[in-house]
């Protein structure tokens, strides 16, 4: 932390008055009494936890089965419907007239959707699906933009059983390719086009490529929304999603399923070069995902709630597609981008449809604070955010001028700010404060959801004391935790369950724990996976697309550095096979590779910086010295032990620009 990052507020922002009393969970007393429960009876907790807010088909007489740990299974003899719990439950309840989704497109046009409208689409799309032979077990593949049609899609996938596994709109053909084959999927959801910051960008087209390549025979059918009525091939296996569900009827009998069976696969970056298909189950999934849905931002029935996340990322699954849902709140879903037409768009948004409790990025919050500092206009200031109540962080550590910025510009000073710590494969929220709790220290994700049991050990396993930094390990399993590498058991306990941990839960963050408040502070990844504007990329993932330009490269290092805005940006340091290029002819060099690496895996991944070398630093054995490039890329000076580097001289051809 540097001088300008100094917590203005050293004792840290106690819970407004107000939410001591009326919060779901109101106060410390509150808090330590569900913490207390937790530890005295684990079992018994999750029980009520899961009788509170799923309704089940059938009641589950076991909750947690631990025999063949860590394939952990919960409530796993009671059935349920996620899409039921989600819908039919808000309908039966009367909310049917109740707006469940403000959709804002690109363009500014707005449309409601109410629980019953809702309801009624899920149930046409599922019929769609099952008309095109889509069954209980099988995978679907959704590659949309954010639109209230990606979300039925999902919602129709678990009202019939079938897997969904939504792949990020910004994804290349190729990634889509990767995911559509490991999991087998019969079907592809897509739209034609997407919108996004006043350009139409090709959707269709990537699946037409994608499942030319090969690896997707699988796929019987492509449905297509219609989103622009742009031109696209057509070919036998497309359908028109409006054609199809309109021939449907609008009630579909769901498909009861046990709470251990899979709701989707999301994939993400791990640390060796394939992404890794997470795999989530539809009970306990659901339970914390409404848990933490209530608890951590304290929906209330009139709350607007608005999550930006893209359903393509798990935090739109868990806190667009479900959670919401799941409790029946009112919720802002965005078509666009916060930067267009400009800057101040988010804050216009939150003034025209009063949103009450925002969740954002770190990311975005910084991007907007430079935009507002470079035009007044842009400031949200100039807008009427009286209406938020609640703010939430997710994706990457906040620095605490950020934090005071979106509590004191966004927030007014008056509204808490969850940062809440969690990952694709923890499914939900795991350490976040809770508004009627948590005193906040802004960078501190604070503590341990009630129920979550979350420690700071070495690498044996044992704990370390307060104040050092560590491990960051779960201990014990929990209801929306991962349940398998999709297809890949052993890569699943390789990940997660290192022996030496002692059976917990690794979850790939350095962290540690305030001495005096027990607070987290997440220190960032420990493993080869970067945190780019809030999304993870593996740098190995990178490397192999680099490489994969077999007439240029000969062999590629990717490495994170610390990015203002980004949080970090990746370099790549690149060999090529032909001599090393300078000036201009790198300049272009780059330009090619970066778009290379874009349509490889997506422009998320493009490189910021390529630097060309005539070798990299490796030790005697081969292996590259990642840490000196990490320095490298800093531009910092090597103060690491280079003695055991093969190639000494490659130093200072790398601390060149070019
Ligand atoms: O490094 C942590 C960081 O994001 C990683 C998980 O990324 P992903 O699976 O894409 O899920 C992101 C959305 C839940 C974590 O291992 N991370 C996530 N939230 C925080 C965070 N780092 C610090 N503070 C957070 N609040």
């Amino acid at each position: 932390m540097n001088a300008s990052e100094k917590i203005h507020n050293l004792a840290g922002y106690p819970p407004p008055h107000r939410l001591l009393h009326t919060a779901h969970v109101p106060g410390r007393a509150a808090y330590n009494a569900l913490v207390a429960e937790s530890e005295e009876d684990y079992a018994g907790y999750w029980a009520r936890l899961a009788h509170v807010f799923v309704q089940w088909k059938t009641p589950f007489t076991r909750t947690l089965d631990s025999d063949n740990a860590p394939f952990y299974k919960w409530f796993e003899d009671g059935t349920l419907n996620v899409s039921w719990n989600c819908l039919d439950r808000q309908v039966n309840e009367g909310k049917g007239d109740k707006t469940a989704i403000v959709f804002e497109a690109d363009d500014g046009t707005v449309t409601h959707t109410s629980y019953a409208q809702l309801l009624g689409m899920t149930c046409r799309m599922a019929n769609a699906l099952k008309a095109l032979g889509v069954k209980k077990g099988d995978r679907v593949v959704i590659y949309m933009s954010m639109s209230v049609e990606g979300v039925v899609a999902m919602q129709a996938c678990a009202r019939i059983g079938a897997i969904h596994s939504v792949v990020f709109g910004g994804f290349s053909a190729h990634s889509l390719r990767d995911r559509i084959a490991d999991t087998g999927a019969v079907l592809v959801v897509t739209a034609d086009e997407q919108v996004r910051g006043g350009k139409t960008l090709p959707l269709k087209a990537l699946v037409d490529e994608a499942l030319s390549m090969g690896g997707c025979e699988a796929v019987r059918n492509v449905l297509v929304y219609r989103r622009t009525g742009g031109d696209i091939a057509w070919t036998a296996r497309d359908r028109w999603m409006d054609e199809m569900a309109s021939a449907q009827p609008d009630t579909c009998v769901p498909e009861w399923v046990g709470a251990e069976h899979p709701l989707f696969l999301l994939y993400t970056s791990g640390s060796t070069g394939k992404p890794k298909g997470v795999q989530h189950s539809s009970g306990g999934y659901l339970v914390q995902a409404a848990a933490t849905m209530k608890w951590t931002f304290d929906i209330r029935d009139e709350d607007v709630f608005w999550c930006t996340a893209d359903i393509g990322w798990i935090t739109g699954h868990t806190y667009i597609a479900y959670g919401p849902l799941a409790v029946g709140a009112t919720q802002v879903v965005f078509e666009g981008v916060p930067t267009y037409p400009d800057a101040g768009r988010f804050w216009k948004m939150i003034e025209r449809h009063k949103v009450t409790v925002f969740y954002t990025a770190p990311t975005a919050i910084r991007s907007l604070i430079k935009a507002a500092e470079g035009d007044a206009q842009l400031h949200p200031a100039r807008f009427d955010l009286r209406s938020l109540r609640i703010l939430g962080s997710v994706g990457e550590p906040i620095n605490p001028a950020a934090w005071e910025w979106y509590h004191a510009h966004v927030g007014g000073g008056r509204c808490p700010i969850v940062d809440t710590w969690w990952q694709t494969e923890t499914g939900a929220q795991m350490i976040t404060p809770l508004p009627g709790v948590t005193t906040l220290v802004p960078g501190s994700c604070t503590l341990p959801f009630p129920g979550i049991a979350a420690a700071i050990v070495d690498e044996t396993g044992e704990d370390v004391p307060n104040g050092q930094s560590g491990l960051l390990v779960i201990k014990k399993p929990w209801p929306s935790m991962i349940r398998t590498i999709w297809g890949d058991d052993a890569r699943y306990v390789a990940s997660y369950y290192p022996p030496e941990l002692r059976g917990y839960y690794l979850a790939g963050d350095g962290a540690s724990r305030d001495k005096d408040t027990g607070n987290f502070t997440i220190g960032g990844r420990i493993d080869d996976v970067l945190n780019v504007s809030g999304h993870r990329m593996g740098t190995m993932e990178i490397e192999s697309a680099l490489v994969a330009c077999t007439e240029l490269v000969a062999e590629a290092a990717v490495v994170g550095r610390p990015d203002d805005t980004s949080g970090e940006a990746i370099c790549a340091f690149v060999v090529l096979k032909g001599a090393r290029p300078t000036g201009p002819a790198a300049d272009k060099l780059a330009v090619q590779l970066r778009n290379w690496v874009g349509k490889e895996i997506g422009p998320i991944a493009k490189p910021r910086d390529i630097r060309f070398a005539d070798n990299l630093p490796k030790t005697r054995s081969g292996k590259i010295m990642r840490r000196l490039l990490r320095s490298v890329a800093k531009g910092e000076a090597i103060t690491q032990d280079v003695s055991t580097l093969e190639n000494p001289a490659i130093l200072a051809q790398l601390n060149e620009t070019h």
